[in-house]
């Protein structure tokens, strides 16, 4: 789904499990390519982190996702991937930052942008400007239930950035 760019309709899909959630971010996966951006919005729990799992298993990197709130940021080398040329993953959880912005810079991610794919959990209103687009995912959870829905697209980055 790396193909669909800014323009594209925004997509919505229920997610009854947690396989149901791994399995969409296989299928995001699909086409993205270095330089690519990927922000996670949701609440906790909501499945962010089950999400970037599924991105890592389509991308075929290297090393298990788990989430990243005590190291902020985690790098997964490129591994073999059929859909494209390989290309590492940096999975971010910007929880902690707490829109710290220094510490935000200290993690290079620009660098990290020319030849990854960075995937950020909390990633809204923080790192939008570091990309000319990026590919925005928010989960909704209910309450009470396994249930989330997905909603994506590509958003372009804000005028004046
Ligand atoms: N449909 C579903 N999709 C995703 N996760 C689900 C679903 N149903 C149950 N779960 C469970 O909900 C939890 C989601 O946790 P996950 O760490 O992915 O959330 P998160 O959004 O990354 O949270 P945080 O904000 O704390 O980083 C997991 O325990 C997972 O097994
Ligand atoms: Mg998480």
């Amino acid at each position: 789904m790396g193909e669909d760019r800014p323009g594209t309709a925004r997509q919505r899909r229920v997610l009854p499990t947690v396989a149901d959630t791994e399995a969409l971010g296989r299928e995001l996966a699909t086409g993205l390519r270095a330089g690519d951006l990927v922000i996670l919005d949701g609440p906790l729990g909501a499945g962010k982190t089950a999400l970037t799992r599924g991105i890592a298993a389509g991308l075929g990197v290297k090393g298990r996702v788990s989430s990243p709130t005590f190291i902020i940021a985690r790098q997964h080398r490129a591994g073999e991937r059929t859909d494209g040329p390989p290309v590492p993953l940096v999975h971010v959880d910007a929880y902690r930052l707490g829109g710290s912005l220094d510490e935000l810079d200290a993690l290079d991610l620009d660098t990290d942008l020319h030849h990854a794919v960075v995937v950020v959990e909390w990633g809204g209103g923080v790192v939008e400007h570091l990309a000319e687009r990026h590919l925005l995912v928010r989960l909704i959870r209910e309450p009470d239930s396994d249930v989330r829905t997905a909603t994506w697209e590509w958003v372009r980055r804000p005028d004046g950035d």
